[in-house]
């Protein structure tokens, strides 16, 4: 096998400037799938008719995903989507599992340059889009909007977006505007174009053809051939009417009352361009593509202890933001995943391992084509890469690098509010399950915390969502061949705490309890939002973190 040529600076710079590497947030149910395929058919699945999803007939659509890798060479891996986009390089990293919503979900975002929040304009901003866009916020990402089904009765679009400032705290900037909802979506303005993109329903709307959907164009708002059009398959003029001096009477609205669009204040994360559509009639998907590879950011210099790294300079760098163990039952591995940060990273190159200080050849990087595992020759800043782990030895937050020794910022860990205790049915087994339960606590499906008296035995823990429980027993019985019962526990936050902590303050009361992370770090727990309150007043003394700290108190 021949080894890629070393990278020249200008391909280098060509190669990190055409990437775009982002997650979707949304909250399950809201189109996310969906968005998905529809963008992946702008990568040029565009044939596949009917490839569409939908939680019956799940299965299918694997393998017609599986299809499309063969046939289009788009890579759909367990951790990342890469597809071509006009000359762009597009990294969607999968946010896995967000039905069973994991700390897996919030470290993927870690490795995102931009996120796209999918929002279902029937429902507005829903609690798990919240907790995601508050990590997106803490990274300061830019974060593009996604207003879905309008072909729904949706809500009252100012409404929307009063409310990404109210609950989000986010200014917001429409780029477009949505003509009517539900029966009388007739399309959107697009407020950069000046231009409506006409929604026609008729009857081939879940037909997979891009642009179909978008031939219709008017150009002016006074054009009489648009009033025509507004009034539907009823040819209603009242309806015409009101539509159109509604969208009037907003547009001037949005323009007085709304923000200016401002790039610098995009790529800051201040403020979020929004757009509205329908993912499932592919109406908007495309415009929202384009506008979006045009202003979200190539990946950018990152923070290290060495200072900002240029994704461009000639040194290469990543971090481990993600670890699967059994990928592939039959080989029992642990497949680390690293987003590349700087330089060419070629097939078998030498990088130092920061944390362990020691050399590290990256000889088997794979990419994931549904159940094949492909050998990657080379990737770029902003591209995932799935190292095998034979050794054991990365762990999340891990930097390679070469040249002088670095390492970025690293992973946090996240306030967990699902408390359970973990009881071995047979007490023989303590070493499997010691075993599994590191790793699944490596993988981020649970937290674990030692009660301070009783070393290993018993700990609780911790999940951001209530069916990681079930996913770490099933695991724990599949993998590593141990029956274990959980017991809820009624707690509600975590705090990780600095200061000079007396544990037993708080053990003494009822509504709390003082545990020890995995590295040794105090955490306290409180059944309710009272009890959080109470100690954060009573107090001062300490300091209550929603992340864990990221140095590791070995
Ligand atoms: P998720 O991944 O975020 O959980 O959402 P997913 O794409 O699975 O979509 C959830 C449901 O919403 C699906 O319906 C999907 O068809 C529907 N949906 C997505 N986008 C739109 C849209 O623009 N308009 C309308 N009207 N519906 C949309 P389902 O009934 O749960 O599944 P299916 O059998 O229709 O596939």
């Amino acid at each position: 096998m021949s080894r890629p040529m070393p990278a020249t600076p200008a391909q280098l710079e060509r190669e990190v400037k055409r990437r775009r590497t982002f997650a979707i947030i949304s909250h399950p149910d809201a189109g996310k799938t969906t968005l998905t395929e529809k963008l992946l058919l702008y990568g040029g699945a565009i044939h596949l008719a009917g490839a569409v999803k939908g939680k019956s007939n799940q299965k299918s659509t694997t393998s017609d995903w599986m299809e499309i890798e063969k046939q289009r060479g788009i890579s759909i891996s367990s951790s990342v989507l890469q597809f071509e986009y006009q000359g762009h390089q597009i990294n969607l990293l999968d946010t896995p599992g967000h039905k069973d919503f994991s700390e897996d979900t919030y470290r993927t975002l870690t490795a995102a340059d931009a996120a796209v929040m999918l929002i279902d304009a029937a429902k507005g901003v829903e609690p798990q889009t919240r907790k995601l866009f508050e990590v997106c916020r803490m990274r300061g990402i830019p974060i593009f909007t996604f207003m879905n089904k309008l072909d729904r009765p949706s809500r009252d679009p100012l409404d929307l977006i009063d409310e990404l400032e109210k609950v989000l705290g986010i200014r917001s900037c429409p780029m477009s505007w949505p003509i009517g909802s539900g029966d009388r979506f007739r399309g959107v303005y697009d407020r950069q174009a000046q231009q409506v993109l006409y929604f026609q329903t008729d009857g081939v709307a879940n037909v997979l053809q891009k642009d179909r959907l978008q031939d219709r164009r008017f150009e002016n708002l006074d054009d009489p051939a648009l009033l025509a059009s507004l009034g539907g398959p009823r040819n209603d003029t009242h309806e015409a009417e009101y539509l159109l001096d509604t969208l009037k009477a907003e547009l001037e609205l949005v323009e007085v009352a709304g923000d200016p669009f401002d790039h610098e204040r995009v790529l800051k994360g201040q403020l979020t361009p929004v757009f509205f559509g329908s993912a499932m009639n592919n109406f908007g998907v495309q415009r929202f593509l384009e506008r979006f590879i045009e202003l979200a950011p190539a990946p950018a210099p990152r923070e290290s202890t060495s200072g900002a790294v240029d994704p461009c300079s000639e040194r290469f760098s990543g971090f481990v933001f993600k670890i699967q163990a059994n990928m592939d039952p039959a080989h029992r591995d642990r497949v680390a995943f690293v987003r590349i940060c700087s330089g060419h990273f070629e097939r078998g190159m030498k990088a130092k391992h920061a944390r362990l200080k020691k050399d590290f050849t990256l000889s088997k990087p794979l990419n994931f084509f549904a159940q094949e595992r492909v050998i990657v020759d080379e990737a770029w800043p902003g591209d995932i890469v799935g190292m095998l782990d034979t050794t054991g030895d990365l762990r999340i937050g891990d930097t390679l690098c070469t040249g002088p020794v670095l390492e970025y910022q690293g992973v946090p860990r996240f306030s967990p509010e699902h408390f359970a205790m973990l009881l071995i049915k047979d007490p023989m087994k303590r070493k499997q399950l010691q075993k599994g339960l590191e790793q699944l606590a490596e993988e981020g499906v649970v937290q674990i915390y030692r009660q301070r008296d009783l070393g290993d035995k018993d700990p609780f823990l911790g999940a951001v969502g209530a069916l990681q429980f079930e996913v770490l027993q099933h695991r724990l019985n599949a993998e590593y061949g141990v029956d274990t019962k959980i017991e809820r526990l009624p707690f509600v936050h975590a705090r990780w705490v600095t200061g000079p902590i007396q544990p037993e303050v708080f053990d003494r009361r009822d509504d709390s309890r003082c545990l020890l992370d995995r590295d040794n770090h105090p955490v306290l727990l409180f059944k309710s939002d009272w009890a959080l309150r109470w100690s954060e007043d009573n107090h001062k003394e300490l300091q209550f973190l929603k992340n864990a700290p990221l140095k590791r108190v070995d």
